[in-house]
C-alpha cells in the first residue's frame, strides 16, 4: 500500500510542475504567474479540487509519445470564490505553451458540463499559443467543441475569461462568445492573424501589442471589457466582478447587508450646470445616486459617450447604463449602442435589475455613422431595453430628445418607473433645430432673422423643454428632486422585487445583430 501511495504522490508531484522548473522561471521572468499560481490567487484558500490532473495527450506524431506532461497544459477543476461554488481552467504555458490538444480540449469540456449542469459560473484564464500543432485537426475539433458549449452555457451561466497571454487564430472565439473578457496590460494579446500574416496580407507593419495588446481592445474594438495592470490585479478584479452577478439565470445576486440613514443627497442639486448645452460628469451623478465606492465600471476606455457598469443601491446589485454629456454631448453612436446593448443584455440573462440616466440630445449624426449603420446598432440597443424583463428605472436628469427618447428605456418600450428631474427637456428635437423648421417662414420674413430664431427658440423651449408635457401623459411617473434621487430609487426597486414578466413564448428573438 505504502509503495501505491509513493507512485500517486509522485505523479502529483510531477504534475504540479507542469512544463518544469525552467519553463516556470521563464514564465515568470515574462512577470506571468503559473497556471496553479493564479489558481490559487482565485479560490478561497484550500477550496480548489483539480479534475483530470493524470490526463495526458494521446499523439505520437512527431515523437510527441516522448512528450508526455500529466495534465496536458490545462488545469481543470472547481472551488469557492467568497464562498461561491465556481469552476475553472487555467491554460498552463509551461507545457507546449498552453497549446490546445484533443484531450487539453476534452478537459476544458468536461468542466463546462459540470458548471453548466451544476448551475455556477465557469471561469477561463487563457494563456496559450492556440491550436496543438501537433494534431492538426484534432485540435480544431478541440476548439469547436468548447466553442459549441459556450453557446450552451450562454445565458444559462455567467462565462468569464481572462486573457493572460497569448490568444491568438480561432482560439479567441471562445472567450468572444463567453459574457466578459478581462486583458492583462503588456502581457496578453488576442487576434485573429499575427502581425506576420499582417505584414504578408497588408504590407501593414505592427507589433502584437498595437494590434491585440489591452490597450487597443479596450480604446479601439471594444473586444476587451476590462484590463488589469497584471496577473494579480486581473484576479483581484475578476473576483470583484463576480460579487455581482449570481451563479445562474435562475438566482438573482447576493446581496451585501445595508443599514438605512439619511438618503437624502443634497450634492446632486448642484451638479448640473446653469446652461443646459453644458457638460457635467454623469459619474458624479452615479457616485452619488448609488452606495458609496459600489461602483464597478465596464468597457471604460471604449465608447466613452455611454457610462455602463455594476453598482449596488441599499445592498442590491444593479446594471447603470448611463448617456456621458462629456463625450460627444452624450449623443448615442454605433459604439455606444453596441456597448449598452450588450450589457443590457447580460444584467436581463442575470436577473440584475437596470438603472438609467438619461441626457441625450439624440443620435449623432453624419456619414461616418450611417455608413457604418447606426440604423441596425442603435436598433441593438433599443431592441435590447424592449426584450428586457428585468425590473427597469429611468432617471432623466436633462435631454431626452428624439428617438433617443424612445430607446433609452422609456415608459413605452416597458420601463416599470421613469422619474425626471426638473430639469428634464423632453422633445422630438433641441429648441433652435425646431424652431429653424417650423418657424422657417416667420424668421425668413423677418428683418432681424436671428433675433426672430432667438425668439422662437425661446418660444419654442417654453413650451416644450420640460418634463410636464411627459408627465401630464403618464409618460414620466413623477418629477423629482434631485436630492430624492436615491430614496425615490431605493423604494422604486424594492416594489419591483417580485416583478413578473414573460415573453411571449418563441424560439429566440431575431436581435438585429
Ligand atoms: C505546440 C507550441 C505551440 C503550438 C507554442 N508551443 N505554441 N507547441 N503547438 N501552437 C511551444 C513551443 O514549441 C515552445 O516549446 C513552448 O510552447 C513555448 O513557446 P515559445 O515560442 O518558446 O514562447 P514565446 O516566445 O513566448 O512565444 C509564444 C508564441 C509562439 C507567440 C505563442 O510560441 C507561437 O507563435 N506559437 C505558435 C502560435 C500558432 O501559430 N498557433 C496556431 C495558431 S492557429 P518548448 O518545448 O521550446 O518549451 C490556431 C487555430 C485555432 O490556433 C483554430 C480554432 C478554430
Amino acid at each position: 500500500m505504502k509503495n501505491k501511495i509513493e507512485i500517486l504522490i509522485n505523479k502529483q508531484n510531477e504534475a504540479l510542475l507542469g512544463g518544469g522548473k525552467a519553463r516556470i522561471e521563464s514564465q515568470h521572468k515574462k512577470n506571468k504567474l503559473t497556471a496553479r499560481e493564479r489558481i490559487e490567487l482565485l479560490f478561497d484558500k484550500g477550496s480548489f479540487e483539480e479534475i483530470g490532473m493524470l490526463v495526458t495527450h494521446r499523439t505520437s506524431d512527431f515523437g510527441m509519445e516522448k512528450q508526455i506532461y500529466l495534465g496536458d497544459g490545462v488545469i481543470t477543476g472547481y472551488g469557492t470564490i467568497h464562498g461561491r461554488l465556481i469552476y475553472v481552467f487555467s491554460q498552463d504555458f509551461t507545457v507546449f505553451g498552453g497549446s490546445l490538444s484533443e484531450t487539453h480540449a476534452e478537459k476544458i469540456c468536461k468542466v463546462m458540463d459540470m458548471a453548466l449542469r451544476n448551475g455556477a459560473p465557469l471561469i477561463g484564464l487563457n494563456d496559450s499559443g492556440g491550436a496543438r500543432i501537433q494534431e492538426g485537426v484534432r485540435s480544431l475539433g478541440g476548439y469547436a467543441d468548447i466553442f459549441y458549449r459556450n453557446v450552451r452555457c450562454s445565458g444559462v451561466i455567467p462565462q468569464i475569461s481572462a486573457i493572460m497571454g497569448p490568444c491568438a487564430g480561432g482560439a479567441v472565439y471562445s472567450p468572444a462568445m463567453t459574457d466578459f473578457i478581462m486583458m492583462v496590460e503588456h502581457s496578453s494579446y488576442m487576434f485573429v492573424t499575427g502581425p506576420n500574416v499582417v505584414k504578408t496580407v497588408t504590407n501593414e507593419e505592427v507589433t502584437s501589442e498595437a494590434l491585440g495588446g489591452a490597450h487597443t481592445h479596450a480604446t479601439k474594438s471594444g473586444v476587451t471589457h476590462l484590463t488589469a495592470i497584471n496577473d494579480v490585479d486581473c484576479i483581484e478584479r475578476l473576483k470583484l466582478l463576480l460579487s455581482y452577478i449570481p451563479q445562474n439565470c435562475e438566482e438573482k445576486p447576493k446581496s451585501i447587508p445595508y443599514e438605512f440613514g439619511t438618503e437624502k443627497r443634497e450634492a446632486l442639486s448642484e451638479i448640473l450646470p446653469e446652461n443646459s448645452n453644458q457638460p457635467y460628469d454623469i459619474k458624479d451623478v452615479i457616485g452619488q445616486v448609488i452606495d458609496s465606492d459600489s461602483f464597478f465600471e465596464i468597457h471604460e476606455e471604449y465608447a466613452q459617450n455611454i457610462v455602463i457598469g455594476f453598482g449596488r443601491l441599499a445592498g442590491k446589485s444593479i446594471g447603470i447604463v448611463a448617456n456621458q454629456p462629456m463625450i460627444l454631448a452624450g449623443c448615442l453612436d454605433v459604439n455606444a449602442s453596441k456597448k449598452a446593448a450588450r450589457f443590457v443584455r447580460f444584467c436581463d440573462c442575470f436577473n440584475i435589475p437596470l438603472l438609467v440616466f438619461e441626457d441625450v440630445p439624440g443620435f449623432l449624426p453624419g456619414t461616418d455613422q450611417e455608413w457604418n449603420a447606426i440604423i441596425s446598432n442603435g436598433a441593438k440597443l433599443l431592441y435590447a431595453f424592449s426584450e428586457a424583463t428585468v425590473a427597469r428605472i429611468t432617471v432623466i436628469t436633462r435631454k431626452a430628445y428624439g428617438g433617443a427618447y424612445d430607446v433609452m428605456n422609456s415608459k413605452h418600450i416597458g420601463a416599470d418607473f421613469n422619474f425626471a428631474w426638473p430639469t428634464a427637456e423632453i422633445a422630438v428635437m433641441g429648441a433652435k433645430g425646431a424652431s429653424e423648421i417650423i418657424f422657417k417662414k416667420e424668421i425668413d420674413e423677418a428683418a432681424n432673422h436671428s433675433e426672430k430664431l432667438r425668439e422662437k427658440e425661446l418660444e419654442y423651449a417654453e413650451m416644450f423643454a420640460h418634463p410636464y408635457i411627459a408627465a401630464s401623459r403618464g409618460f414620466i411617473d413623477e418629477v423629482i428632486k434631485p436630492e430624492d434621487t436615491r430614496i425615490k430609487l431605493i423604494k422604486a426597486f424594492a416594489s419591483l422585487e417580485n416583478k413578473v414578466d414573460k415573453l411571449p413564448s418563441k424560439k429566440h428573438g431575431n436581435i438585429p445583430l
